[in-house]
Order: C-alpha cells, then structure tokens, then sequence
C-alpha cells in the first residue's frame, strides 16, 4: 500500500481510495502502537519538526509516531533558529534538506507554506496546519476515529459546531467526510461561518437546538480567540447560550451520538466538562488514533530521494 504522492499538503486533492488506503492502513498502525511495539521501517531517515506557531497534540504525536518507526527526530524551536535572522523558508528548508533530512513535518501561520516549501525541494512535506486552510492529519483522524466507532462513514450526518471560518481542521474535515459519502452540516456565529462554504457541499445551520437531533457525530470545534481580530460575537455569555455543547443539549441528541473535538478546549465555553468525560465521547481515542495516522502518513508517503 502507497500513495502516489511524496507530501501531504491538504486533503483537498485525495481522492476517495487514497483515504480508504489511509484508513485501512491506520488499523493496522493503532495495533502497533497499542502493543507498544516498535517497528524499523524508517530506520535511517530523519524526520525534522518546524511548528512556527504553538502545539501540543500534533507535534508530539509526530514525534512518537516517527519514534516508533525507528526514525531520528530533530525538532526545530523557531525562536531559537536562524529564521529569527532573517533565513527565508526555502533556505531552511534546503539547509534541512542538505543535512540529511527525509521528512519536514512543518506548521506555518500563513496558508500555503507547506506546500510553497514542498515545490522546493525533493522531500516529503507534511503539513501539520497552514493557517485556515488545512490541518491534513487531525482531518484522517477525525476521519478515521468516525470510521472505527461507527464503521462506516458514507450515509452519516456529522456536525461542525464553532468557530468554522478560522478552522483549518474544519477545512480537512469536510474534504474528508465528503469524499466519503458522509453530510456534513456546520453551525456557529454567522460572523464565524465563511460566506461561501456552501460551496465546498456542506449545509449551514444556526441553531444548535434543532440540528443536534439529526447528527450522528458532533465534532466541536475550539473559539480561535487568538486569530479573532475583532469580537465577532457579542460576548461569551452569548456563544455560550447559543452554542456551547451541554449534557442538556446532548440528552436532545440520537443515542450513541459521537463526540468529538481536536483540541485544544476552552472548556466552559464551546463544551462543558460532564460533555468531555460522556461516555460517547471519543476525545482520547482521538488522540491515540493521532499518532497511528501519522505513523501510517509517514509509511505510505512515496519517497523519491
Ligand atoms: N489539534 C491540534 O492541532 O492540537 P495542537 O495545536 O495541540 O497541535
């Protein structure tokens, strides 16, 4: 199993068997991973980390994930680089690529950097989020954390609650569950839903009240406070009446609805806690499906050098 490209940019451009591949090759990764067992299929290569902006989950889970197949991880802290002086992009990335580096897992604030940086140089990209535009593996994950506990995706209806218009994981994750066969529905602040979504296949609701009963997953997305140049809703009080996820709304919900969100959470705000610890919920499986995808990412890449 290969996929026939040697970067993962986005989503956008796999098609419905590339995501199949991922999918059936992420189980057999998850069993690796639950074992603790290690396997040697990068041993040799390098895998180099460049996050330009703050993570937790992804960058991590990159790393154990290359950890366990035997690569050597180098993780780059921006503030203390040569990019601080001035280094364009390419120039890091070919001075990456002169020392031996396989694997730039990068995340940039700009949209467009990993893939700008993968037309530069012979190798793989991985692009770990690029502004609003893509978040390509917390997108599988999402994808295939559906996938496992429902065990199928074509014909399920999944909603996307939030802060949609500053989301790159709201990006991956409708090219994903689209290309699948699933319907996906958002909601949230009209200020914070883009005005030309609709075109990506998706339906626009506004009230969570009436579209929680027709889901079959919910995936809550965090408000980006942080990329939010004005308030573009009137105060927290109000997004919390309107949209945060309550053991209240979920009782309104289907049975055995999944809940999800990628983290990181302002709990209190788009969820509470009793949501987060439901049983239902599937927020650490996430995480643990996180670092089977990336291993499976970084074995199904095609290398050309
Ligand atoms: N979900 C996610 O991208 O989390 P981090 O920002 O912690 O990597």
């Amino acid at each position: 199993m290969s996929l026939k490209f040697k970067d993962l940019l986005g989503l956008e451009h796999l098609d419905k068997n590339d995501l199949q591949t991922i999918l059936d090759s992420v189980k057999i990764f998850k069993g690796l991973f639950k074992k603790s067992n290690k396997t040697s299929t990068l041993r040799g290569k390098t895998v180099v980390t460049l996050f330009y902006e703050p993570s937790t989950r992804t960058r991590t889970s990159f790393e154990i994930a290359a950890k366990r197949l035997s690569a050597d991880v180098v993780n780059i802290a921006v503030s203390g680089s040569s990019i601080i002086k001035g280094e364009s992009l390419i120039d890091t990335g070919k001075t990456l690529e002169a020392m031996g580096a396989d694997y730039i897992v990068i995340r940039h604030m700009l949209a467009g950097t990993p893939d700008m940086l993968a037309r530069n140089l012979n190798i793989s990209i991985i692009n770990a989020g690029d502004g609003f535009h893509e978040h390509p593996t917390q997108g599988l994950l999402d994808l295939y954390t559906i996938y496992e506990r429902k065990k199928r995706i074509e014909g399920l209806r999944v909603l996307l609650i939030g802060d949609i218009l500053h989301s790159r994981v709201a990006r991956s994750n409708i090219w994903a569950l689209t290309k699948m066969g699933a319907e996906v529905l958002v909601l949230g602040p009209s200020t914070l839903i883009p005005a030309s979504i609709e075109d990506l296949g998706v339906k626009v609701y506004h009230n969570l009240d009436e579209a929680i009963k027709k889901v079959d997953v919910l995936n809550i997305l965090r408000v980006q406070f942080e990329r939010q140049q004005e308030n573009l809703f009137p105060s927290i009080r109000e997004y919390i009446s309107l949209y945060q996820l309550t053991k209240e709304r979920l009782a309104m919900a289907k049975s055995g609805v999944l809940i999800m969100h990628p983290g990181p959470m302002n709990r209190g705000i788009e969820v509470t806690s009793e949501v987060v610890d439901a049983p239902n919920a599937a927020i650490s499986e996430q995480i643990v499906n996180g670092v089977a995808v990336r291993m499976a990412v970084f074995c199904l890449l095609e290398h050309v050098v």
